[in-house]
């Protein structure tokens, strides 16, 4: 069976290994993995922006079926179609450095394999009628949009929603939003994206490269602010997420896209605004499987923008670079 590695030196020397399956032992089982999906992570952890121990195989989310079960499991049968869990070691309650410091594709082993030995507690069943693709783009961006909105920030019918460009996770942030009966409102680089962002249902959409005030111009069009914003700027976005948000509202840190690893915030604009400022990383196994029950109810489909084969990864990687996609990128094989 084939894995690719990397030792976070750039997508040129993502390798392709062969190496023997192995059998599942005690309360393990072997999953024939069929789809991962990109997040800015795998990027990182690919090109170096996060350090990773050698050889490590990327990619930290993965859909497939069990293949064996190993001794003592008995809540897997073979055949049974699974997810992964980006935590696999935070089944639930509140996070812990313990709980926390197994990540998928970056300190433990991730999905860009044909088959492997996992745990059979990190794992959830995939939504009904999903495919393997669409099962793998969840675990990461979905249940951090999950988390920001519905464990956090406890969103309610008739709340307005900001979320920041067109990646997977914000795309999932604008559906979860949707599916709360929630109003959206949505910043773009492209004027194309913010056409499809309405036609998905979000009320109004600004431009943040033309705009460089958005956050002003967002709390304007909302007539004082939305209760809830998925941040994926950090340093480059949070002061005009800061401006967009209603008095009391929620702001959640979940990313640093554009450089945004380090900036600056006017203060008295967050504590005279009485914002909750909440920094997430994704979330529980409990929360996964909250989710997945939300979605086998709403039955909404991730939007995924393209579809790569295993041995495409650099090709994904470089498509994701070029920010041209709109929602989830995957890859999937049999
Ligand atoms: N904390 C967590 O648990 C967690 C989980 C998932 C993701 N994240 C983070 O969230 C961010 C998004 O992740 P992703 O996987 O969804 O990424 P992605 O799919 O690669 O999304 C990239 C998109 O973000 C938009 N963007 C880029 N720079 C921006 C900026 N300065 N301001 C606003 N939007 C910008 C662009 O949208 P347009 O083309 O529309 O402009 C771009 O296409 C990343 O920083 C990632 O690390 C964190």
């Amino acid at each position: 069976m084939k894995s690719i590695i990397t030792n976070g030196g750039g997508l040129d020397n993502l390798k392709i290994i062969k190496h023997p399956t192995v059998e599942p032992k005690l309360g393990e089982v072997l999953v024939r993995w069929r789809a991962t999906s990109l997040n800015f992570h795998d990027y990182l952890v690919a090109i170096g922006g996060i350090p990773v121990p050698a050889d490590r195989i990327p990619m930290s989310d993965g859909a497939g079926e069990i293949i064996a079960t190993g001794e003592g499991v008995s809540e897997w049968q073979i055949g049974d179609k699974v997810m992964s869990l980006f935590f696999p070691n935070w089944i639930d309650g509140r996070p812990t450095v313990a709980k926390t410091k197994g990540i998928s594709g970056e300190t433990i082993n991730g999905y860009i394999t044909e088959q492997s030995c996992v745990s059979a507690a990190s794992l959830t069943k995939i939504p009904n009628g999903y495919t393997f693709a669409e099962a793998a783009t969840l675990p990461c961006a979905a249940l951090t949009a999950w988390r920001g909105l519905v464990t956090e920030g406890n969103i309610k019918a008739g709340d307005k929603v900001l979320i920041e460009g067109t990646g997977g996770m914000s795309i999932f942030g604008l559906q979860i939003a949707l599916a709360a009966g929630a109003q959206v409102f949505a910043t773009t680089s492209s004027e194309a994206k913010a056409e499809r962002l309405k036609a998905m249902g979000v009320t109004e959409v600004v431009n943040y490269k033309t705009d460089t005030r958005w956050g002003k111009t967002i709390n304007k069009l909302t007539n004082g602010g939305v209760d809830h914003v998925l941040d994926v700027g950090g340093g480059s976005t949070m002061q005009q997420s800061i401006e967009a948000a209603t008095i009391g509202g929620s702001i959640i840190s979940i990313g640093i896209l554009g450089d945004g690893r380090k900036g600056s915030i006017t203060f008295p604009k967050l504590f005279f605004k009485h914002l909750k400022l909440t920094g997430i990383a994704v979330d529980s196994r409990l929360s996964q499987e909250a989710m997945i029950k939300a979605i086998n109810l709403n039955g909404f489909k991730p939007v995924i923008d393209k579809s790569f084969e295993f041995d495409e990864l650099a090709s994904a990687f470089r498509y994701q670079e070029t920010g041209q996609h709109f929602g989830k990128i995957v890859l999937e094989w049999s």
